[in-house]
């Protein structure tokens, strides 16, 4: 447990987090960093003007053209600018029109895959739908298999091995985005390729822009969807519950889930100026400040009474903050949150429905060194063969 939790006198009530105790035991912030915990600070730090991003390796990052980096490590106008380049990708609309369908032909794939065989891998089955998705939103649909694309931008990801990294990048770009380059120059249309490749990014800032995608967009759905089903698994009344919901009712479910087990652990920030009156004590010019999701979002003063505690209600009482900090917050607040909420919620309505489906083997948990955010693996799904 955390030190907010533990110092909580909530903490003799219900607490139903599965990766509190395995993420407080492993995961650390980055070193030189002092740690923000209530709701109220990070949110100040979060929608802060004074505070640039200081996450994934953006401190390490020689921004020569900004218009050709990824905007998860701008700030600012220009962050906004291209803030507003993307917006078309998370629309409502697009995510019926474009990610529904995709996300339905995965389901029908899996389900079919599942109920011949038996049984099958929760994590492998949750990696089809968020590559599919998300190779659908960078416009790499056309150059080979989704999950061979996701399962490389895992690998770059995990290697500590610098030379194995660069042999990985350079075969990520022959087979997944020259292909798709070549295609969209001839044919573009409303996706990632298709603008890197009309505003003329260079290799490395392509790289950079999809592996950025894959880490934001696959890994962090993969691990929730994983999460959000061994929840279901283990409690039967909550599955119930999210079987018998509308679509409001079970994203208010997903999100009470992700509140307790949040996938991103810690987010970075740097003040720019001194920041005497900060909500957890002064702040100084250059100091990074590592802000933790998990505390913030089991802060009793803005989420209530047992906070540890599964709440299907709890959306209801606290309507202005019920999305909590689960995907962060201010101007780097994730776009693609309503596409993961859709991809879970489709994911997990049509695999709680397949007859005689069980969790065969409970699943075990990684700790991702560099997003220090927990991985939901080995866990095997079962159900009556057809
Ligand atoms: C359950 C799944 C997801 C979680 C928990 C999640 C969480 C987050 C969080 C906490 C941030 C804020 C980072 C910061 O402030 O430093 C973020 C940013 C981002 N996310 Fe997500 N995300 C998810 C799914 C997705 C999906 C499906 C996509 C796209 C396909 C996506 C794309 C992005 C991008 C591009 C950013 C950077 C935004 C910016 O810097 O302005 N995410 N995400």
């Amino acid at each position: 447990m955390n030190d907010a939790v533990q110092a909580s006198p909530e903490a003799k009530t219900p607490d139903h987090r599965m990766s509190a105790g395995f993420v407080a035991e492993r995961a650390c912030p980055q070193p030189n960093s002092r740690v923000t915990r209530t709701f109220a600070g990070a949110r100040e730090l979060l929608r802060s003007s004074d505070v640039r991003q200081a996450g994934g390796e953006a401190m390490k990052m020689v921004i020569d053209n900004p218009d050709h980096v990824s905007f998860f490590f701008l700030d600012g106008e220009v962050h906004k600018k291209r803030r507003a380049s993307v917006a078309g990708y998370f629309t409502p609309k697009a995510i019926v029109t474009r990610y529904h369908p995709i996300i339905n032909d995965s389901m029908d794939e899996l389900i079919a895959d599942l109920q011949a065989k038996g049984s099958g891998i929760l994590d492998e089955m949750a990696l089809l739908v968020a590559a599919n998705v998300t190779a659908e939103i960078l416009g790499l649909d056309c150059s080979g298999n989704a999950m061979a694309m996701a399962r490389r931008i895992h690998e770059i990801r995990r290697t500590d091995d610098p030379a194995e990294a660069k042999r990985l990048r350079e075969e990520f770009y022959q087979l997944h985005i020259a292909p798709a380059v070549a295609a969209r120059r001839d044919d573009p249309r409303d996706d990632v390729i298709s603008y890197m490749t009309k505003e003329g990014y260079s290799k490395a800032a392509m790289m950079i822009e999809c592996a950025t995608y894959g880490t934001a967009g696959v890994s962090t759905t993969r691990e929730f969807i994983g999460m959000a089903a061994w929840h279901l698994f283990a409690r039967t009344e909550l599955k119930e519950q999210f079987l018998a919901a509308d679509e409001a009712g079970q994203f208010a479910i997903l999100q009470e889930i992700l509140r307790l087990d949040p996938v991103t652990s810690y987010l970075y920030r740097v003040a720019d100026v001194d920041m005497p009156d900060a909500a957890e004590g002064p702040i100084k010019a250059g100091d990074v400040v590592a802000i933790d999701i998990r505390s913030a979002n089991v802060d009793t003063a803005v989420v209530g009474e047992c906070p540890l505690a599964f709440d299907g209600d709890r959306a209801e009482k606290v309507r202005n903050v019920a999305s909590y900090l689960n995907f962060g917050d201010g101007p780097h607040r994730c776009p693609g949150s309503q596409v993961a909420l859709h991809e879970t919620r489709m994911f997990l309505d049509r695999l709680m429905r397949v007859p005689g489906i069980r969790l065969a083997k409970p699943p075990v948990m990684i700790l991702a060194n560099n997003t220090q955010s927990y991985e939901i693996r080995e866990a095997v799904v079962a159900c009556d063969k057809v």
